[in-house]
This record gives C-alpha cells, sequence and structure tokens, in this order.
C-alpha cells in the first residue's frame, strides 16, 4: 500500500494559506539580499515585559513544576482569571466552572468547534475573518456560512440574515477589535448580538485577542459585560498581544459553563495542561502591574500613527483605527482592479513592502491590506517613502 495525502479528506479542506505565495515572494527577494519591510504576519516583535520573564526562570527550576499540570488550567490561574474580569469589566466569572486556560486562543477555538460541532453543523463567520475563525470549524468537520462584516452600518443586519438562513447555523462567531477589519463596537451591539442569539438560539462565540490594545480613549467592551451574554457565549482572550507572550501559548476561554465545560471534557482527552511555569507567569502578568499592557498598546499607537501619517503624505488616506495592532487599508483606486494578492506582490517587488492580500481573510477582503505593526518607527516611515514610488 502506499500512501497517498489526497486521500486525506480534511486536507482538501484546508488548502494553502493565500499568504504563502506572499511569503515565497519575501523569502526569495530576502535570499537575493533584499531588506524587507515587513508588515505581515501580527507576530508581536517586542520582549515580554521582564517581571514575566523572570517568573519563568524562577518557576522553572522547582522540580514540582515539571510534572503534567492540569488540563483546564492551574485553580490560582483560572482565580487570577475571575479577577481580572472582576477588576476589568465588573463581570463575574466562577473560576471553577466559568473558565477554561487554553494553550493560546487558537487551540481554545479549535477545540471548542469539536466540542460543539456535529458533523455537517453550521457556523456563522465573519467574511473577511482571522482564518482560525472558519478554519476551526472545517476542522471540526463543521460548515461555513459567512457573514459580511466589510460595513460596519450592516453588520447585525448582515449577521441577522445568516442567523435566519437554512441550515440553522448551531454557533456565531464574532471579534471586536476586529482584526483584519480593525472594527470596533461599543457594548449596545453586543447586548444586540445577546438578543439576536436568543431569539435564534445560537451560541455566541466572541474573540477578545486585541481587549488591551486600544488607543485614543477608546475601551473595547467585554462580551460578557452584555446582559445574559453568559446565558448564549462564551469569550476568548488571549495573553499574546496584551503582554508579549505570543509564543508563550497561553489564553483563556469564560462564560456559559455548559460550553465551558464541554471544552474541558474534550481537552481533559487531548492534554495536560500548558506547562505549570508558563502558568504561573501568566499568574504575574494577570495580577501584576498592568503598566507594561499600557506600554504595548501606547507603541502600538505611535507606529500606527508613523503608518498614517506617512501614507497620508504620499497621497493615501486611511482613517486611523481605534484599536488593534493592524492597519487595515483600502487599496487606492488606481490599484484596486489589480485585486489585493497581486497589489501585495506589487509592493513586494517594487517597494519591498510586505502586508497581507485582504483576500487571505475572505473574499470581502479583496479591497484592502492589512498592515501588522510589527517594524519600528523608522522602518515605517521607510516603507512610507518606499511606497512613494507607486503614487
Ligand atoms: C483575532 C485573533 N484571535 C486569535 C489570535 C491568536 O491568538 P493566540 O496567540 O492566543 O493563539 C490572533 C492572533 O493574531 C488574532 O488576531
Amino acid at each position: 500500500m502506499s500512501i497517498n495525502s489526497e486521500n486525506f479528506s480534511l486536507l482538501s479542506k484546508l488548502p494553502q494559506y493565500v499568504f504563502s505565495s506572499v511569503n515565497e515572494l519575501k523569502s526569495q527577494a530576502r535570499s537575493r539580499g533584499e531588506d524587507i519591510i515587513d508588515f505581515g504576519m501580527g507576530n508581536p516583535d517586542q520582549p515580554t515585559p521582564r517581571h514575566i520573564i523572570e517568573k519563568l526562570l524562577e518557576s522553572a527550576v522547582q522540580g514540582r513544576n515539571h510534572r503534567y499540570s492540569v488540563s483546564a488550567g492551574l485553580p490560582k490561574l483560572r482565580l487570577a482569571i475571575s479577577n481580572w474580569y472582576k477588576r476589568n469589566y465588573d463581570v463575574d466569572i466562577d473560576p471553577e466552572t466559568e473558565s477554561i486556560v487554553t494553550i493560546g486562543s487558537k487551540e481554545g477555538l479549535s477545540h471548542l468547534m469539536i466540542s460543539l460541532l456535529a458533523p455537517g453543523e453550521t457556523v456563522l463567520v465573519p467574511d473577511p475573518c482571522y482564518p482560525i475563525h472558519s478554519f476551526s470549524v472545517l476542522i471540526a468537520r463543521g460548515n461555513i456560512k459567512e457573514y459580511n462584516s466589510i460595513d460596519d452600518l450592516k453588520l447585525l443586519e448582515n449577521i441577522e440574515k445568516g442567523l435566519n438562513s437554512n441550515p440553522k447555523p448551531k454557533a456565531l462567531i464574532i471579534s471586536f477589535p476586529s482584526n483584519p477589519t480593525t472594527q470596533t463596537v461599543e457594548l449596545d451591539f453586543f447586548e444586540k448580538v445577546v438578543a439576536l442569539a436568543k431569539k435564534y438560539s445560537v451560541i455566541v462565540i466572541h474573540d477578545f485577542a486585541y481587549a488591551d490594545i486600544c488607543f485614543d480613549g477608546y475601551k473595547a467592551p467585554s462580551f460578557l459585560q452584555a446582559t445574559g451574554s453568559m446565558d448564549v457565549g462564551v469569550e476568548s482572550f488571549s495573553l499574546s498581544k496584551s503582554y508579549n507572550m505570543a509564543g508563550w501559548r497561553v489564553g483563556f476561554m469564560c462564560g456559559n459553563s455548559e460550553v465551558i465545560s464541554a471544552l474541558k471534557r474534550v481537552k481533559s482527552y487531548l492534554d495536560y495542561g500548558i506547562f505549570q511555569p508558563i502558568q504561573i507567569s501568566a499568574i504575574t502578568a494577570l495580577n501584576g502591574t498592568q503598566d507594561c499592557v499600557h506600554e504595548i498598546a501606547e507603541n502600538y499607537k505611535v507606529r500606527r500613527n508613523r503608518l498614517i501619517d506617512g501614507l497620508g503624505k504620499i497621497g493615501w488616506e486611511i482613517e486611523p483605527p481605534k484599536a488593534t495592532m493592524f492597519v487595515w487599508a483600502k487599496i487606492p483606486d488606481r490599484f484596486l482592479e489589480l485585486g489585493s494578492l497581486e497589489f501585495s506582490k506589487k509592493l513586494i517587488k517594487e517597494c519591498r513592502v510586505a502586508v497581507s492580500p485582504g483576500i487571505g481573510f475572505g473574499k470581502s477582503g479583496d479591497e484592502y491590506v492589512r498592515f501588522a505593526l510589527i517594524e519600528n518607527e523608522q522602518r515605517i516611515q521607510q516603507a512610507a517613502r518606499s511606497i512613494r514610488k507607486l503614487f
């Protein structure tokens, strides 16, 4: 017998990321010795705050932390999560039944879908979206139904249309502040989503990865602040962005106890919990000084301003986002017909600037490219100067 990966049915549903063709061009250029200014991936470039690293070092030398941990997360970490919700959002979370630690949001969301869905069940996902929002559904052998999430004013209408369609969705994914679109909402939006969830009996999953990366006095609301939200859904948070801990793989999910217990059950078969020193460091991150969180957000704000100013000066006007580590830029009219993939390739070839093509996040993203603010101010200015030649 010869093994043929074409027989693995899931793989045909998981195509190569659209981003891979841009990545390919990027690495070819680099191998020719070209300096590419890289705004491609939302991978924080700054180190984790020192006090969190110190805690990791201290706890890593203690032998008792080398054993299997607890799949749902250390009770003290779940308590810290519950206190974090109370302090930041005045939301009460029972650490025992309404919270679970995840190996980053991606893992949590993927296993959540496996926990909730029977094969063939439908989930309503945004288009465009962060890729795991749709791929987690496919990995769980579910079906995706998309709602167009580009137009702020039509968001609720589009969600309701999707909820009211056949086959009836079992779950709805939302995420604000949004990657890639940088859209933000106020609490009344979540109140309306709760009302829709009750009307159409659907489970709401809110991805809150950019909770803390907010600017200009904007504070992103938690979905769990909405009245009745605990009856209908859960919220996922990640330490990756707020604390520059992307490589540590730690996050959590809180909310409806039936949903959380389903995820707990599935994960109890799959993992033994995150390496304990990482969980202990996560407690330090959540309970300790939050100055670092504000500094991280401030750094993205300064970079956002540089990019928006720099591009504005060359005639590429973009509304400054109120949150996230991204700038979601409408492709200038004269290049629109290229589409986002060809335009991104052009930026690499002619300007040595790498961005993510909007189509990589869904078909409705094709008139946009996404800049991740992971280059320093000087290189951002250099990128804007370099893009000038296209204008
Ligand atoms: C919306 C969104 N959710 C989740 C994640 C991934 O988070 P984690 O590192 O916790 O898996 C990202 C990372 O870019 C994101 O943008």
